[in-house]
């Protein structure tokens, strides 16, 4: 559907409605798993980037059991809690394509709920909030162990490290890990969640492509949110036989099954003029522990979003796009600050509005609306983003786009949370 909006005002407006939207979705995510038990907030892969946005607000806190006063009944009510979340975590994977992750969280719960052994490790940070998904924070922080060949019995069967694929053998090594190093593990739970998902380049695409056909102009490329920059390469990805022949990415055909986008204007070198991008903690995908903490928050047995990672970093190490430390409103607001004229300038981002806080939010969307109504035909401005629809991280994603001088917003497809499909509406 497409809307017009009035003005700079309304496109705010809009602007505004769509990010509080995720905004309050992820916040009450959080906020209702604890009282529902729902175990919401462990969204999509979706939730396993909320922790990213954990800085120091969501830091570790000191955990259930050293709070002075704190007994018996409120450990107890912590581990419930936990353990709901990682069943919540659980049924996510399954959705998503992980039987193995959601065995192993499954019984991480279980563990946790009887305060076992993974209770063990990971109560220390039970006070993190929701979003920060210390069911994630977990499950990375032992795969990447087991990647970096500190927990080979882990190793043995996990499919991203040459193993079975046994998940009940997998609970075994994980459990005795927990045991045997457990301070291996609990100092990985510091990291927040890392995933840089390159199959999410596939939903933006088509965006990319429609205001290059629009505007017939070469465009300027601002991701907010990059983590590694691999998405800042989409253009040199291949998808359904669109992109270069040799790209050691292929996104297959994400729109089989359904109507299909208008893959126009063809790839060319000369369609993107210049690509950067800012996170608050960016990561180098050409340094091995960037690529190992990348890798450590694909889930083991999804293959396909392995191979995509690889071709990736392989690809961003031939294709230069900055990745500045930042945060988003700052960044935007001085990249935004003179329009530059001959170039189409597209700010994007993916999974990401839900992890900042109102103020930045706000601040970065009044960026966008106040740089859209200074756009002109010369210098004009695009917004695309794929996010949670209405801000159920649970839910499939939504690809928007809003298009200046005229702030005309139209969603253009519904699409999987990794990009894995894509539902073309526009
Ligand atoms: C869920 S990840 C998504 C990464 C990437 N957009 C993708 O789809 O693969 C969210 C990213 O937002 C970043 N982030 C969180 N708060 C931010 C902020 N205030 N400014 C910039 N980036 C932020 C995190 O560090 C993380 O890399």
């Amino acid at each position: 559907m497409t809307e017009r909006a009035a003005g700079s005002g309304s496109a705010s407006a809009s602007a505004s409605a769509s990010a509080s939207a995720s905004a309050s979705g992820s916040e009450s995510g959080s906020e209702s798993e604890s009282e529902s038990g729902s175990g919401s907030e462990s969204g999509p892969e979706s939730g396993s980037e909320s922790g990213s946005e954990s800085g120091p607000e969501s830091g570790p806190e000191s955990g259930p059991e050293s709070e002075s006063g704190s007994g018996l009944a409120e450990v107890e009510a912590a581990a419930a809690k936990l353990a709901r979340r990682f069943r919540g975590q659980a049924e996510a994977c399954l959705q998503l394509g992980s039987p193995l992750y959601s065995a192993l969280s499954l019984r991480a719960a279980e563990s946790i709920a009887d305060r076992g052994p993974i209770w063990d490790v990971v109560s220390p940070m039970a006070d993190l909030p929701g979003g920060a998904m210390l069911t994630l924070r977990f499950l990375g922080a032992t795969h990447r162990l087991a990647l970096a060949g500190q927990a080979p019995a882990l190793a043995a069967h996990y499919p991203s490290c040459g193993g079975d694929g046994d998940a009940a053998a997998a609970w075994a090594a994980l459990v005795d890990l927990c045991q045997s190093s457990p301070e291996a593990v609990t100092e990985l739970l510091d990291r927040g969640v890392q995933t840089n998902e390159v199959g999410r380049a596939a939903a933006l695409l088509p965006g990319f492509l429609a205001v290059a056909a629009s505007t017939g102009l070469p465009l300027r490329l601002l991701e907010v949110g990059a983590s590694g920059g691999l998405n800042l390469r989409w253009d040199h990805f291949r998808y359904a036989g669109w992109g270069p022949a040799s790209s050691q990415v292929d996104q297959g055909d994400p729109w089989s099954g359904g109507p299909r986008p208008e893959l126009s204007p063809a790839w060319s070198p000369q369609l993107v003029a210049s690509r950067r991008g800012c996170d608050v903690a960016p990561i180098d995908p050409s340094s091995s522990d960037g690529r190992l903490t990348l890798l450590s928050f694909v889930w083991p047995d999804m293959a396909r979003r392995f191979a995509l990672l690889d071709g990736a970093c392989a690809v961003a190490a031939s294709v230069g796009a900055p990745v500045d430390q930042a945060s988003a409103d700052d960044w935007l607001s001085a990249h935004l600050a003179s329009p530059e004229a001959g170039l189409a300038t597209v700010v994007y981002h993916s999974v990401m509005l839900q992890y900042l806080s109102p103020s930045v939010r706000s601040r970065l969307l009044a960026t966008i609306a106040s740089a859209g109504a200074a756009a002109t035909r010369a210098a004009p401005l695009a917004w695309l983003r794929l996010e949670p629809i209405g801000g159920d991280l649970a839910g499939d994603m939504e690809v928007r786009l809003t298009t200046w001088p005229g702030a005309e917003d139209r969603r253009l497809a519904i699409a999987h949370p990794h990009g894995t499909w894509v539902r073309w509406e526009a």
